[in-house]
This record gives C-alpha cells, structure tokens and sequence, in this order.
C-alpha cells in the first residue's frame, strides 16, 4: 500500500476579476441568476497571461514553500484542456521555466474537468512504482478565449487559473480511485475548427448529480469508510448546487466540504488543484486526514479519488 505526500501548493490566477456584473453588461444576465443558479459571484479572466505562465507562477510558488530543490522534480504533470499549443505541452514549458532538463519527463494530461483527479492517480502510481520521486502536479486553464460570450448559459460558468502541488510517496498511506467515461462529444465539447466551449448544461447537470455520489460512494467502499470517517471532500468546482446535490445524498457535513466556485467559477482541470492550495494554505489539509477528491466534466469523464495526507 502506498499514498501521497504534499511537499509543497501554489496558486495563480488569471489577471483580470469579472464579476457577475461585469458580465451583466455585455451579456442577457443578472447578479441574482448567476448566483441563485450556480453560486458564482466572480470569477478570473486571464488577459496578459497565457496558460503557462499562470502554471509557472503556481509551480514556482509551491516550490518557494516547500523544502523541495527545484532539481528534485522528476515528472511534471499539467491537467489541462487549453494548452497554449497543440505542442510543445504547457508541461514541457514549465520546466523550461523551472531550467529542468535531464531525467525530468513532462506531459500535459487532458481529462477536461476530471483532469486534476487523473492527475493525482497517474502521481500515485508514478510515486508507488519508484518511476518518479516527486512530481508537480499543476492543474492549469485558460478557458476565456474559448467562451461563446453570446451564450449566456455557457459563458457565465468558467474562469482562468492554476493550482499545483508537489507530491512526494508516502510509503505507509491510502490511496484508492475509481474512474470512468461515457463517451459523449455533444453535450460538452469544445470542437478545434470553431473553438468555443459548448454545452447542453441540463444535460450536464443531470450527469453530474447522478455520477458524482456513485463514484464517492464507490472509492470510499474500496477504502473501507463511510463520509463519516473522511475529513475533506474536494469537488469539482462547477456549480454549488452540484456540490450541495452530492453532499445532501451522501449525508456530508457541510464543514467537510471545501467551496471556492464563487470566487473562480469553472476553472475545469486547474479547480480541485486550486482548492487544494487554498487548503493546505489555510491549514485545512492536514497529515493524517483522510481526503475525498471528485472529478466530472467533458468526455464524459468522471473519477474520485480516496487517500490519506502523507506526514
Ligand atoms: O465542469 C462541468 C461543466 N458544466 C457544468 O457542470 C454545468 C452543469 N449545468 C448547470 O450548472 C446548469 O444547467 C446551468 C447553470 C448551466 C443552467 O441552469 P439551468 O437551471 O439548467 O437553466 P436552463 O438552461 O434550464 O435555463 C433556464 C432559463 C432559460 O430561460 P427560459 O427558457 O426558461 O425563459 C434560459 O434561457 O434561464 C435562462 N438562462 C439565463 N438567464 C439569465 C440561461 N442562462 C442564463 C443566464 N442569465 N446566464
């Protein structure tokens, strides 16, 4: 058996708030909609930055806190749907920026909003097999220029951001995920000769409040525990009725629970890397605490993982 360790987090955002009212005055929308339907307040739109500079200023801070030498990462990973070139990946440009070369492999994994909880299982295993000493997992979008700003029910929903983190192995851990897709290239997708994020948000919906709880529940199953025994679920951070939905059929209290959707909106794969900084910045993810991560979006992918914060 074998877990992870959190070496180090970072966060970064896109340089520009948009707030509800913001959007109000381009867009057939209001604060009270925007709000009542999704929980968003604001969120960041990336204008100066391009996807890897918010990658790299989110890598470079998790490695400012943490005790890890720049030299010791050896897999960098970046879940992302919006890469600034189909090639070179945005994971190659970071260790550009981070000056890593040798013995250091670097591959941008696209599970759209999953990504992050993909990304967590591919370090894991990475760690476990002994390929990789310490990986920097970076979820990281800019999802802007992809918006239809003509579609109210799409454009409302996204924002542009980074969340890394540095995993070590921790020997003595729990780590257990479940994951699945069902194939669907209609209801979410974002086609490259007109690319504009689309969606049939219903339809969304549906899938997420019926997947969400069946996958924790699952993962959850194959590590032996009940939502009581979990200390954090992280979410996908897409809407808080999502999240609420989940949380009232699982029976979480709502002190597990970590939100930020109101301040960042959809930010796909970088969202639950996102959370995670913000966590462990405040000190909510501690050694020892037993974590529930959640994942669903385009693909249609979804995946939870279930694992122990290494000491
Ligand atoms: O990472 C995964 C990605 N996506 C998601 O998780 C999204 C999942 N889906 C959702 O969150 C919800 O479906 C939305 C928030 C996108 C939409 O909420 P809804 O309750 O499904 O609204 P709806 O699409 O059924 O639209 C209801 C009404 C419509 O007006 P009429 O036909 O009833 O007159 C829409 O035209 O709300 C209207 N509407 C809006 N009104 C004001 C749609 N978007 C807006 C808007 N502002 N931005």
């Amino acid at each position: 058996m074998s877990g992870i360790k959190i070496l180090g987090y970072g966060l970064s955002q896109g340089d520009k708030i948009v707030s509800n009212s913001d959007l109000e005055k381009i867009i057939d929308t209001s604060d009270s909609w925007i709000r009542e339907k999704t929980g968003i307040e604001r969120r960041f739109f990336s204008v100066e930055k391009n996807n890897l500079d918010m990658a790299e200023e989110a890598a470079k801070r998790a490695v400012e806190n943490s005790d890890v030498k720049v030299c010791d990462i050896d897999l960098i990973l970046v879940c992302t749907f919006t890469p600034d070139y189909a090639t070179p990946s945005v994971a190659c440009g970071v260790a550009g920026r981070l000056n890593l070369g040798k013995g250091v492999m670097c591959m941008d994994i696209n599970a759209a909003c999953s990504g992050f909880v993909y990304g967590l299982n591919i370090a894991k295993a990475m760690l476990e097999s002994k390929a990789s000493k310490c990986v920097l997992l970076i979820g990281s979008e800019k999802i802007s220029p992809l918006l239809n700003m003509e579609d109210r029910s799409s454009c409302i929903l996204f924002g542009d951001g980074a969340g890394a983190l540095i995993l070590g192995a921790d020997e003595e851990g729990l780590f257990e995920s479940s994951s699945g897709v069902l194939y669907d290239d209609e209801i979410l997708f974002c086609d490259r000769s007109n690319p504009k994020v689309s969606m049939r948000g219903q339809e969304v919906y549906r899938f997420a409040v019926n997947k969400v709880p069946e996958i924790i529940r699952e993962v959850m199953a194959k590590g032996g525990c009940s939502a009581e025994d979990v200390d954090r679920f992280v979410f996908h951070q897409a809407n808080l009725r999502i999240i609420d939905s989940a949380a009232a059929k699982l029976k979480i209290p709502e002190n597990k629970i970590y939100k930020n959707v109101q301040n960042y909106g959809n930010t796909s794969g970088a969202s639950i890397g996102i959370c995670m900084a913000e966590m462990m910045e405040k000190g909510l993810l501690k050694a020892g605490m037993k974590v529930v991560c959640c994942g669903f979006g385009a693909g249609l992918t979804y995946g939870a993982t279930f694992f122990t914060v290494g000491e």
